[in-house]
């Protein structure tokens, strides 16, 4: 079995919200999935994209992704990289291709000059927890995630 990691194409915008949905189902937060194939499309296919996606293809069929974007390190004066998401297909897991999505961000922190590669992970998601001390990941657990969105988003912005 020949795997590959390719860059995204526009005509796969679909395929990459079928796999946010999917990923989202398994993180019991289907009903949070607001973007659609067209949010999808315009994000990262559109005039100069600020968020990127690699598909990783089994003998050409897709069976994974990993959803990412540049963030930056005031400590470090460094840019990283964030994973927004990574996912690979039920029956296609523990052959390496998680790693390999991985390994792909990586090579791209290396070879561009980044200074680190970070993601969330739910703490009941143990064996993506486990996935990733496998890949050297250290757990932040002393930081909280803070987020203001709808009406507080709102109101705040609405402040004098
Ligand atoms: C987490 C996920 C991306 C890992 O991808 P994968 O293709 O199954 O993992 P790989 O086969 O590449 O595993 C790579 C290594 O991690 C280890 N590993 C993978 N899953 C593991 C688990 N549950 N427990 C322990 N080790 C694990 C493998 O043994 C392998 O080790 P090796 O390099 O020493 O052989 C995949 O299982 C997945 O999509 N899970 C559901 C969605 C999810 O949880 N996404 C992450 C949200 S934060």
């Amino acid at each position: 079995m020949a795997l590959t990691i390719r860059r995204a194409q526009r005509d796969d915008a679909a395929l990459i919200l079928d796999f946010i949905i999917k990923l989202a189902t398994y993180e019991k937060l289907e009903d949070e999935v607001m973007a659609t194939g067209e949010d999808i499309a315009d994000s990262l296919f559109g005039a100069d994209p600020k968020v990127f996606c690699e598909i990783a293809e089994l003998d050409g069929k897709p069976v994974g992704f990993a959803l990412w974007f540049y963030t930056f390190s005031t400590f470090q004066g460094r840019h990283g990289i964030w994973l927004e998401d990574i996912y690979v297909e039920p029956e296609a897991r523990g052959n390496g291709i998680g790693k390999a999505l991985l390994v792909d961000l990586a090579r791209r922190c290396r070879d561009e000059g980044l200074g680190r590669l970070g993601w969330w992970v739910l703490d009941w998601n143990e064996p993506a927890i486990r996935f990733y001390k496998a890949q050297g990941a250290v757990m932040q657990d002393e930081w909280t995630v803070c987020r203001v969105s709808g009406a507080e988003l709102e109101a705040l912005a609405g402040e004098p």
